[in-house]
């Protein structure tokens, strides 16, 4: 459950909620983004675990043997093996994200915030855009990081830190808030976010607020599934999704707390794409007294959740390759690691010299709106579809024994309908089906 909770919350919540959300004009997000969470995250949480537990191996040979086990066809582990290649795409740019903040956390040690101005951090952010070497180079250290604890296989390690550095990542963002909360923009931010104006959000905010519901919660590419393999039976299903389904939604939504008013008070733009938390919260640590080492702290934790998330989006590759290969963990890693790399480059280049678009993004919304909006809610779909329709009926009773009967009939019905229609109308209505 621990590394559950550390794969969840990462820059998903914290980095991309709030420019997601801003993008997208606040408060309708987050509605369609909570009910995503709720109606369909929830349940394919349940649904992964489940099948984890029962099938207890990587996601492609997990998703092979419960559906022959269920007679049915082996073509089920292509979600699986769409779940690793997904992986690696995130990890391409989420390393490239990552590295931003390794960036920031060497500027706080060397120059520290107290001197930071509202032109000073636009200028900082825009800085270290324009530099491919700087990108490169940060973008290069954090994958070496991550592909080292996958490769020596020290997880566990790691994974134990989430248990003292969770809530003091939980503290830190109460203290963000608990600045926010007296910066005149507090009202305008709160309004903004949680007073819904349903004409400003359309198909593809409607999309994007469910492909952050499943980026957030790690769901739809099977890594849920390899933890769930390690859920000890006599934990209740429904509370460990709960849990993990909660802690993520709760720092999400804290994120955008603490820094939407800072948004406000500054008189920046919320829509002011991927560079929102940086050129948002230096300004916040200015103007606190240890500012410095405020922002130290901050951004040290949120590294390591960016870390234990990273970790969890390689491991499920590597596994499926030491377990069906003669490659050892550390040749595994090594070679499964130059996808996110190059990737990763061909990310950091689209964010200064590389011009090309795809369907109209650069490369590296490119790669992000494919995983978060396209793979991971079809592999949400497939995983609730098998779980609910698919796997053998006294398997399933097995899982969910000890449950009471409303859980059990409230799971089986969204994820037999709840999550795949949910997921079908948003990609419908995306692509114009349903009219303008
Ligand atoms: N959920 C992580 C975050 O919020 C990112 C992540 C890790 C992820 N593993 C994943 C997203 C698997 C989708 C699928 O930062």
């Amino acid at each position: 459950m621990l590394a559950a909770s550390g794969s969840a919350v990462g820059l998903g919540n914290i980095w991309r909620f709030p420019y997601v959300a801003g993008e997208n004009g606040g408060g309708a997000f987050v509605c369609v983004y909570l009910l995503s969470v709720l109606l369909l995250g929830l349940p394919i949480v349940v649904s992964e675990i489940l099948l984890g537990r029962c099938g207890q191996r990587n996601p492609v040979d997990t998703m092979r043997v419960l559906a022959e086990r269920s007679g049915h066809v082996r073509a089920w582990s292509l979600v699986g093996w769409m779940g690793l290649a997904a992986g690696l795409l995130i990890l391409s740019f989420y390393s490239v994200v990552a590295g931003w903040l390794l960036h920031y956390l060497f500027l706080d040690l060397i120059v520290g915030m107290q001197d930071m101005t509202k032109a000073g951090a636009l200028a900082a952010w825009e800085h270290l855009l324009s530099s491919p070497g700087r990108l490169l180079l940060w973008h290069s250290v954090f994958l070496v990081l991550s592909g080292g604890v996958v490769a020596l296989g020290v997880q566990n390690g790691l994974e134990r830190m989430v248990k003292v550095l969770m809530p003091l990542l939980l503290g830190m963002l109460l203290l963000m808030v608990g600045y926010a909360l007296r910066t005149s923009g507090f009202s305008s931010a709160m309004a903004y976010l949680f007073k819904p104006d349903f004409s400003a959000l359309g198909a593809s905010g409607m999309l994007a607020a469910m492909g952050q519901a499943f980026f957030s919660l790690s769901i739809g590419l099977g890594v849920i599934m390899a933890y769930g393999a390690y859920l000890p039976r006599e934990v209740p299903l429904p509370r460990a999704a709960g849990w993990i389904v909660g802690v993520d939604t709760l720092v999400a939504l804290l994120a955008g707390i603490a820094i939407f008013p800072l948004v406000f008070s500054h008189g920046l733009e919320p829509g002011g794409g991927p560079g929102l938390i940086f050129q948002t919260l230096p300004l916040a640590f200015a103007q606190m007294p240890l500012g410095s080492a405020f922002a130290l702290l901050f951004f040290g934790l949120l590294l390591i959740a960016a870390w234990t998330s990273s970790v969890s989006l390689l491991e499920p590759s590597v596994a499926f390759l030491v377990e069906n290969t003669r490659l050892k963990r550390l040749p595994a890693t090594v070679v499964l690691c130059l996808l996110p790399f190059l990737l990763g480059i061909g990310c950091l280049l689209s964010l200064n010299v590389w011009e090309a678009t795809f369907f109209e993004l650069s490369f590296f919304d490119f790669l992000d709106y494919l995983t978060a909006n396209v793979m991971l809610p079809l592999g949400g779909l497939f995983i609730a579809v098998f779980a609910g329709w698919f796997l053998k009926r006294e398997m399933l009773a097995r899982e969910l024994e000890g449950t009471s009967l409303w859980v059990r009939r409230t799971w089986l019905f969204l994820a037999r309908w709840m999550a795949p229609l949910g997921v079908l109308v948003l990609f419908l209505y995306q692509l114009g089906v349903f009219g303008a």
